[in-house]
């Protein structure tokens, strides 16, 4: 019989910060999954309003452009009846010069209780979190993770599929500069999941020896067999020089079109965690078809960032529908 995250009994949230899967235990994805569970479905009542943070202080710092994160984390912390503050780089003082960690301690003169921080250099999180009073979210931190990008595209697997382990995952595309490739590889091979990676080998990272994963080049044998096929978006932004010969040919050669997805499995799942490239990595018969689950991405991103500030927050277990 499949376990089902919802079988597992799992043991409460110790930790003050949430910066990346790879230092979770299967249990800890298991807990926020299954408090994911628990918020998703205050998001489909006629008042979408819980008091769980009332009192609690979020401010969301994001040094890079970001619509779904930066939105579903302020949208997460205000259903929670949280406050919430958007401080952008560009129009704080940290375009005059201020440091990081000054523009941190001054938050936390506010007494702020979560930070929420995206930014294009990894480990930037952790040296905060190490620094800070506050609990700290990774929102995304260079190449490294996006810890809540994965635990929403697991949330949807389980949702969608029932189950994670066994499951067939291939992450197909720019791999080597991919924060939410390292993330999922993680949280779905801690879940037991069989994940295969395919892309360029100019885009697949050069050392995988302790990631546990299949690697292919052929886009068709990543296409094989799967159950969940996620695409990923060629991170110009955080290549030194140019990796692949042209966007034409990367699509020629690694292009989910409605062709190659007619070759895999019919009840497929088709991910992305956006913003995507139409007509590059997705043809937009794929991306708004049938197999498609990527808006529901989105919509599960809120409950899974609910769920994530209530655990970081000091609430430490999945709340009761009654508590709530
Ligand atoms: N998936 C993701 O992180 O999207 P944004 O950059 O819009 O936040």
């Amino acid at each position: 019989m499949t376990t089902t995250v919802q079988d597992v009994a799992v043991s409460p949230w110790m930790r003050k910060d949430l910066l990346g899967l790879w230092e979770l235990s299967a249990d800890e994805i298991r807990l926020i999954l299954q408090t994911a569970g628990s918020f998703r479905e205050v998001s489909e009542r006629s008042i979408k309003k819980v008091p769980a943070l009332r009192g609690k202080t979020v401010v969301n710092l994001f040094f890079e452009p970001s619509t779904r994160t930066r939105t579903s984390f302020e949208l997460a912390a205000k259903r929670l009846s949280a406050d919430i503050i958007n401080i952008a780089a560009q129009t704080s003082s940290l375009s005059k010069g201020e440091t990081i960690l000054d523009t941190v301690r001054n938050l936390e003169a506010f007494n702020v209780d979560i930070i929420v921080i995206r930014h294009q250099s990894a480990g930037v999180p952790h040296a905060i979190a190490r620094k800070s009073a506050a609990s700290v979210i990774n929102a995304g931190d260079g190449s490294h993770e996006h810890p809540t990008q994965a635990l929403l595209d697991m949330f949807t697997i389980q949702e969608k599929k029932g189950r994670i382990e066994g499951l067939n995952v291939s992450i197909i595309g720019d791999i080597a500069h991919s924060r939410v490739a390292r993330s999922n590889v993680w949280g779905l091979t801690k879940l037991g999941a069989k994940v295969t990676l395919c892309g360029p080998p100019t885009l697949m990272p050069k050392h995988l020896d302790d990631w546990n994963t299949r690697v292919t080049f052929d886009v068709e044998e990543a296409i094989e067999g799967a159950d969940v096929l996620m695409l990923l978006r060629i991170q110009h932004e955080r290549q030194e020089t140019t990796l692949v010969p042209s966007l034409r040919e990367y699509r020629l050669r690694y292009g989910l079109n409605a062709e190659r997805l007619a070759r895999g499995k019919p009840d497929v799942l088709v991910m992305h965690p956006g913003p995507i490239n139409r007509g590059v990595e997705l043809d937009s018969s794929v991306a708004d078809g049938p197999n498609s689950v990527i808006l529901e991405q989105v919509t599960n991103g809120l409950a899974v960032r609910m769920a994530v500030l209530y655990l970081v927050a000091g609430q430490g277990r999945p709340p009761s529908i009654e508590e709530k």
